[in-house]
């Protein structure tokens, strides 16, 4: 990492909010270039504000062909608002056909918060599962399941560890020699987490979505890498036009694809998988497939970017059939985080600095009232120089959580910068509407809370 580099942690209390930066440095798309379906306020206000390979996700819905969502929860505190983001997502991509998974790591609250498992999973029932059911989340389309209990995940990260060392870790994470060990393996079992739903006992391959705050993305740059590691055919752009597709020979595909323990290459081997990459370009509509075994490439020249994810999943396919894991990296969505009501990071371990979905509407009253505001020290001051909206918490809230007229929002930013709405009546709006939503939350979750056991899948009842 060079100087001035940000370095993620997801472990960290505190947060980079430069998101710019974030972008630029790991490499993240803008989400202003794609147009979404049916845009959630998260997406219409910026609040979801980058992704990786959406496009995939995108493309599969468009087609009708299927797509997953994972997330994960961390059952250790309250559930706040903050928690409640990624949901609205999942139900978005919900709604659009996918089908959602859900960890509960409770492995990873066991080892780094020093959670047990059985507490763990009245947590996670108890606080976050019984919110998503108020949230809105289907669950007969939700499959919510248990670290500890999913050998199927905990085995894939195992053997997935081959395929990174402790120098990816100090990299990605920063680790050094007295890092405790449960850091190393916690993200191990989240690659699991991420990459079992499209093994074939959980859905098959197709493109999986992981939205997240930032904080998580070390993550998935973990799991990404990995993944393309693991694979055994590599696609490239060409140096001229179109694709270039080759071989990455490992331990485990070395004797398929010809290489013999004396270090001869047994041709007919080689020749016999690339007729088969053949037949499956051919399959895909290519007719001028320039295949050359000799040298160890297959070029298309006429395949465009937007082929290439056609062309992977089915290669990915062969590999599975020849005994691969077939493994796609994820896709994933960031958002914002909504700043916690003092001005500092959002926590349930500092209940000052967020709303938990259990507040009573007095304590939310009280929270509110109390913010960080954007406003001037005295009216006169204000109605002079105006409020400013984007670090006033009452307006960001009302931005994030409780306002969904984006035209009622806009003439509240104006207002508000311009001294017409002062810092008390921008509180108050806050009050009014998210006395609304709480009490909506709380009504919903009396009468979805029989839907709990539903939500968990048959390993996880
Ligand atoms: N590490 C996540 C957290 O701290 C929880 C988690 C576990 C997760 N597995 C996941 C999140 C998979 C997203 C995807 O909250």
């Amino acid at each position: 990492m060079g100087d001035g580099d940000l370095n993620i942690d997801p472990w960290s209390s505190t947060q980079s909010t430069d998101y710019s930066r974030i972008i630029d440095q790991f490499g993240l798309s803008s989400l202003t270039n794609l147009t979404l379906p049916n845009p959630s306020h998260l997406h219409r206000r910026g609040i979801v504000f980058a992704h990786r390979d959406l496009d995939l996700v995108l493309q599969a819905q468009k087609t009708g062909d299927n797509f997953g969502v994972l997330t994960g929860l961390m059952p250790s505190g309250r559930m706040h608002l903050g928690h409640s983001m990624v949901i609205e997502q999942v139900k978005w991509f919900q709604n659009l056909g996918g089908d959602v998974t859900i960890a509960v790591a409770d492995l990873e609250s066991q080892a780094t918060r020093g959670v047990s498992l059985a507490k763990g999973r009245e947590i996670a029932l108890h606080e976050y599962v019984a919110n998503y059911a108020a949230l809105g989340l289907n669950p007969d389309l939700t499959s919510v399941y248990f670290q500890s209990t999913r050998a199927d995940v905990q085995r894939l990260g195992f053997q997935l560890g081959r395929r990174t060392n402790l120098s990816e870790f100090e990299s990605i994470y920063g680790f050094k020699g007295d890092t405790n060990l449960a850091h190393v393996q916690a993200p191990m079992v989240q690659v699991g987490d991420i990459l079992h739903p499209q093994t074939e006992e959980y859905g098959g391959l197709r493109p999986i979505v992981v939205p997240v705050g930032v904080d998580q993305d070390p993550h998935l740059r973990l799991t990404r890498g990995i993944a393309a590691k693991s694979n055994w055919f590599n696609i490239k752009n060409n140096n001229g036009p179109g694709i270039l597709i080759g071989l990455s020979i490992q331990d485990d595909n070395a004797e398929i694809f010809g290489q013999q323990a004396n270090g001869r290459i047994d041709k007919s081997k080689v020749s016999a998988i690339f007729a088969q990459v053949v037949e499956r370009l051919t399959e895909l509509g290519f007719s001028d497939i320039n295949s050359n075994p000799k040298q160890g490439t297959i070029i298309v020249p006429s395949a465009t970017k937007t082929d290439t994810t056609k062309i992977r999943l089915k290669l990915l396919q062969l590999e599975r059939k020849l005994g691969g894991m077939g493994l796609l990296a994820p896709s994933s969505t960031y958002h914002h985080f909504a700043v916690g009501l003092t001005g500092e990071k959002m926590s349930s371990s500092k209940p000052k600095t967020t709303i938990f979905l259990d507040d009573d509407i007095s304590t939310v009253t009280k929270k509110i009232r109390k913010a960080f505001s954007g406003g001037q020290s005295t009216i006169e001051e204000h109605r002079r120089l105006g409020g400013n909206p984007d670090i006033d918490v009452a307006y960001q809230y009302l931005m994030y959580f409780f306002e969904q007229d984006d035209a009622y929002l806009a003439e509240l930013n104006a207002g508000y910068r311009s001294g017409k709405i002062l810092a008390g009546e921008m509180k108050q709006i806050c009050i009014d509407q998210a006395t609304q939503w709480i009490e909506n939350h709380h009504e919903l979750r009396s009468q979805t809370e029989h839907l709990v056991s539903n939500f968990l899948a048959p390993d996880s009842k």
